[in-house]
C-alpha cells in the first residue's frame, strides 16, 4: 500500500520548487478532505464519486452563487437597468477568475459552451489561413477534441495532418519525436496537457518549443489538466489553452485563453452586428450569465481547497492546487498499488507524470459490466473510450474501451477502498 496521506488530515510537504510547476511557496500546507468534502451536498448519497474525470459535483458556493444571480435579477448586457450592469460585472468577473486559474489575461479568456464547442470554433477560425502544402501536427494521446476539429478543418483545407504516437506500454507521449513531426509547413500543434484515461501529462513546454521554432502555434487542452495541478499558461508556452469549469467544480461552462493580441490577429466567423473586438469576437449569441456566476465561484473554491492563507487570488490558487496535486497523488498512489495487486486486473498506463486516473480491465468481464458491478455497490466509474479514441485504438482497447476511475480532491480514502474492494470481488 502506498504511504498514505497522513490521515485525512495531513501535512503536504513542498517539492514544488523542484517541478516544472509555477509554484515556488515554502510553506507547508493541510488539505483537510473532511472539510472539503462537506461543502459538496451531492456526495451525502454515499456513493463514492470516482467519474470526476467525466464531470464533478458541485459545491454548496457555486451552486449558491448562480442561484444569487438569478434571484438578484440578470439580464442580456449592454443595456441601461441594473439588471444588465449585474450580467456585465458578472461576465468581467469570470474572465478575471479564469485569467488567475491558468495564469492568463481576462482579455484573453474566450468562454463557450464547451471544449469541443469551442475548439471546432477555433480550428474553422485557423484554418481560413491555411491550404495544400501546410500542415498540422494532432497526437494518438488526446481526447477527440483536440483532434477530430484540427482533422476536419486541415481537411476542408487541404492540409496535411502529421500524427504524433502515443507509446501503448507505457502510456507517454515522447516530446523527442516534435523534432520530426513539426516542419516549416506546420500552421499548428495540438496536444493535451494530460490524457483523460490515462492521466500521461506529456512534456508541453517541450511540445510547445518545437511548435514556435517552426512558426507554429501550439493548443493546448487542460480540460484533464487543470483540476489537478497548478496551470500557467506561460510556463507551458501555450498559445491556446482550453479548460472546462465542469470539470473543477463549476457549470457546463469552457473557456480558451489566448494572448489578446494572438486573437487579434484571427477573424472568426460571426454575426454582422456583433461585437467585434476580442474575446468577444470569438463568442457566439448570448452567454449564460447565472452560470458564470458559479464559474467565478468555482474558481474561488479552487483557491480555497488548500486552506492557503492570504494572498492575491493567483497565489491562493497556485498554493491550494499544489496541495491538491500533492494530496490526489497520494491518494492515486493507493488506488494503483491496490489494482497492481489484483492478479485479475491489468492496468493501462504507466508514464512518469500523470494525473490521478486510472484505467483498466478485469479478466473475463467487460468494462460495461465491471462498471455496472461497481456502480450497484455504490461506486461510481465510467466505462468504454470516453473519446479517448484514438488511444484507445493504439492501446488495443476499441471498441470497448476500459474501466476509469478518476480522483478529484473530494475524493477520500474510502472510496479508493470501496472501489479496491468492488473490483477484489471479481477474482477469479
Ligand atoms: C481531456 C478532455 N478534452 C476535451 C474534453 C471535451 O470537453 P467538453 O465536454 O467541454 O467539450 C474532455 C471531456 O471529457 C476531456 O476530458
Amino acid at each position: 500500500m502506498s504511504p498514505g496521506f497522513r490521515g485525512l488530515r495531513g501535512v503536504v510537504h513542498p517539492g514544488w520548487q523542484s517541478r516544472d510547476d509555477v509554484y515556488s511557496g515554502a510553506m507547508p500546507m493541510t488539505f483537510d478532505v473532511s472539510r472539503v468534502r462537506a461543502g459538496y451536498p451531492a456526495l451525502r448519497d454515499g456513493h463514492a464519486y470516482l467519474d470526476g474525470a467525466a464531470g464533478t459535483q458541485v459545491p454548496e458556493a457555486v451552486i449558491d452563487a448562480i442561484a444569487a444571480a438569478y434571484r438578484a435579477g440578470i439580464g442580456n448586457i449592454g443595456a441601461a437597468f441594473a439588471a444588465s450592469e449585474r450580467s456585465g460585472a458578472i461576465l468581467a468577473e469570470s474572465r478575471a477568475a479564469i485569467a488567475d486559474l491558468v495564469g492568463g489575461t481576462a482579455a484573453g479568456v474566450i468562454l463557450g459552451p464547451s471544449m469541443t464547442a469551442l475548439t471546432y470554433r477555433i480550428s474553422s477560425a485557423l484554418a481560413k489561413g491555411w491550404g495544400p502544402g501546410d500542415e498540422i501536427v494532432v497526437s494518438r494521446l488526446d481526447h477527440d477534441a483536440n483532434i477530430r476539429p484540427w482533422v476536419q478543418a486541415a481537411e476542408r483545407a487541404g492540409a496535411t495532418v502529421r500524427w504524433a504516437e502515443a507509446d501503448g506500454a507505457t502510456g507517454e507521449l515522447p516530446a523527442g519525436q516534435y523534432a520530426d513531426l513539426v516542419t516549416s509547413r506546420t500552421k499548428l500543434v495540438a496536444v493535451t496537457a494530460a490524457s483523460n484515461v490515462l492521466g500521461t501529462r506529456p512534456d508541453v513546454p517541450a511540445i510547445a518549443d518545437a511548435a514556435h521554432a517552426a512558426g507554429a502555434l501550439c493548443y493546448v487542452d487542460g480540460v484533464h489538466a487543470t483540476p489537478h495541478i497548478p496551470v500557467d499558461v506561460a510556463s507551458l508556452r501555450a498559445d491556446f489553452y482550453a479548460t472546462s469549469a465542469y470539470k473543477w467544480a463549476g457549470p457546463h461552462v469552457a473557456a480558451v485563453i489566448a494572448a489578446p493580441a494572438l486573437l487579434e490577429t484571427v477573424r472568426p466567423d460571426k454575426l454582422r452586428p456583433s461585437p467585434d473586438e476580442v474575446p468577444q469576437r470569438f463568442e457566439r449569441g448570448t452567454l449564460p450569465y447565472g452560470d458564470l456566476a458559479g464559474v467565478t465561484a468555482a474558481v474561488e473554491h479552487l483557491a480555497g481547497l488548500g486552506d492557503p492563507g492570504p494572498g492575491s487570488r493567483r497565489e491562493r490558487i497556485l498554493a491550494s492546487m499544489a496541495a491538491v496535486e500533492e494530496y490526489e497523488m497520494s491518494l492515486f498512489a493507493r488506488l494503483l498499488d491496490g489494482l497492481a495487486a489484483m492478479s485479475h486486473v491489468t492496468l493501462y498506463g504507466k508514464a512518469a507524470r500523470r494525473a490521478p486516473t486510472a484505467f483498466f480491465t478485469v479478466a473475463g468481464m467487460s468494462p460495461a459490466a465491471v462498471a455496472a458491478h461497481c456502480a450497484a455497490r455504490g461506486v461510481n466509474v465510467w466505462n468504454g473510450d470516453n473519446y479517448a479514441f484514438e488511444l484507445c485504438q493504439v492501446l488495443g482497447l476499441e471498441p470497448e474501451g476500459a474501466v476509469r476511475a478518476g480522483l478529484v480532491h473530494y475524493n477520500d480514502e474510502s472510496d479508493v477502498d470501496r472501489l479496491l474492494s468492488a473490483v477484489a470481488e471479481l477474482a477469479g
